[in-house]
């Protein structure tokens, strides 16, 4: 009995060990090593409070265990003595009133002009981010007519050296807005427009998370940042129109693919829009609830899908992207056909709420799915990496 109660205690703690070391793993989701200029800025205040809290914390201490050395009672004392009294002691105020005011002053010093900075708007393009149960959308206004061009979905695609601007909204509840390497955390609150500015002058993927509580699925609230150099970023844009144009037109043959069309045109519009096609279908249903569930148009071309939570492309080990003989990437058609069939058991979601996508296990079948698969292939080039 004992043994065994030990044991439990034992697994416990390394259970709770590689809980631990599993969160560290994954490495993504780290403020400390600061690569956009706001989020350099933020790590600078950090690092310099940090370091005087630090210096602080040393001296009064070091002052503690000296005085505690110092002052200890003799053997020789009267126990009934009263150590010599400081109150009123103009020298002792002045000194624990000035310095601390003026580690604040220094401080502030700092902060002030980084705080207002942050608040600043950028010189570079806005793109509108929506957060929402429980993924989040980016919208580009590329010739700002106020008609969004290109609208995705866990990946917002920027170009090096430009101050992008943010507008955060939010489409349900409080949202949070964070990607650790590149800025830090804005709210994305219901009707109203939060600016954000973020920039990196390095090409690469860096991760974010929401951060305010908003349901089931916060914790599966992910999205990711892709800084391209501005001549991929080109080559982005117009893949993203490219693919627009494309998937106006339905495959019409009868191949797998327009098997998929017309089964996405049954079960799928009402939620996903994909621009330009289905727009005259199901009687004018189309799109009930555009804006719910993201927009499919290119979905090929992102590296992430169910609100990053899962991989488009498959991925090796360390994280670098396995590709076929011929160089191009491998789809992760697996989880992305496991996902249609039934999404709620990959990540929680309340469905009858229009929170999250619906179980069609017990709609679809095998040679259904497989048709899904072979059109949802034709929505997008894939992803230009960084
Ligand atoms: Cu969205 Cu937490």
């Amino acid at each position: 009995m004992g043994t065994g109660f030990a044991r439990r205690w034992r697994l416990l703690a390394l259970a709770l060990l590689a809980a631990m070391a599993a969160g560290c793993a994954t490495g993504r989701l780290d403020a400390t090593k600061p690569i956009g200029q706001e989020a350099q800025d933020i790590d600078f205040l950090m690092r310099l409070s940090g370091w005087m809290a630090v210096g602080v914390g040393i001296f009064v201490a070091a002052a503690v265990f000296a005085i505690i050395v110092k002052f200890r009672a003799k053997p020789t004392d009267d126990p009934d003595d009263l150590p010599p009294q400081i109150h009123g002691n103009r020298k002792a105020e002045l000194t624990w009133t000035i310095i601390p005011t003026a580690l604040l002053v220094f401080l502030t010093i700092f902060t002030l002009p980084t705080v207002f900075a942050l608040a600043d708007e950028g010189d570079g393009r806005t793109i509108k981010v929506e957060g929402q149960q429980w993924w989040w959308q980016f919208s580009y206004d590329l010739d700002e007519d106020g008609q969004y061009d290109i609208v995705t979905a866990n990946d917002l695609v920027i170009p090096t050296g430009e101050e992008i601007n943010l507008e955060i909204h939010s489409n349900d509840v409080i949202h949070s807005f964070w990607i650790p390497q590149l800025n830090g955390k804005k709210d994305a609150v219901p009707g109203r427009i939060h600016d954000w500015r973020i920039s990196s002058d390095e090409p690469g993927i860096f991760y974010g998370e929401c951060v305010e509580f908003c349901g089931l699925s916060h914790a599966n609230m992910q999205m990711r940042t892709i800084v391209l150099t501005p001549d991929d970023f080109e080559r982005w844009v117009e893949e993203q129109l490219a693919g627009k144009a494309a998937a106006q037109a339905l495959p019409t043959e009868e191949t797998p693919e327009a098997a998929g069309a017309t089964l996405f045109e049954t079960h799928c519009i009402s939620c996903h829009v994909v621009d330009g096609a289905y727009e005259s279908a199901a009687g004018g249903n189309a799109n009930l609830l555009a804006g719910i569930a993201p927009n499919l148009t290119n979905l090929m071309s992102r590296t992430a899908f169910a609100g990053a939570l899962y991989e488009t492309y498959q991925t090796g080990p360390d994280g670098a992207y396995l590709r076929n003989p011929d160089g191009s990437l491998k789809l992760n058609i697996a989880e992305l056909r496991e996902w249609v069939r039934n999404a709620p058991d990959m990540k929680p979601a309340r469905a009858d709420n229009q929170q999250g996508m619906l179980d069609f296990s017990e709609v679809l079948t095998d040679q259904d799915l497989d048709n899904l698969m072979a059109y949802l292939k034709t929505l997008g080039s894939p992803p230009v990496l960084p």
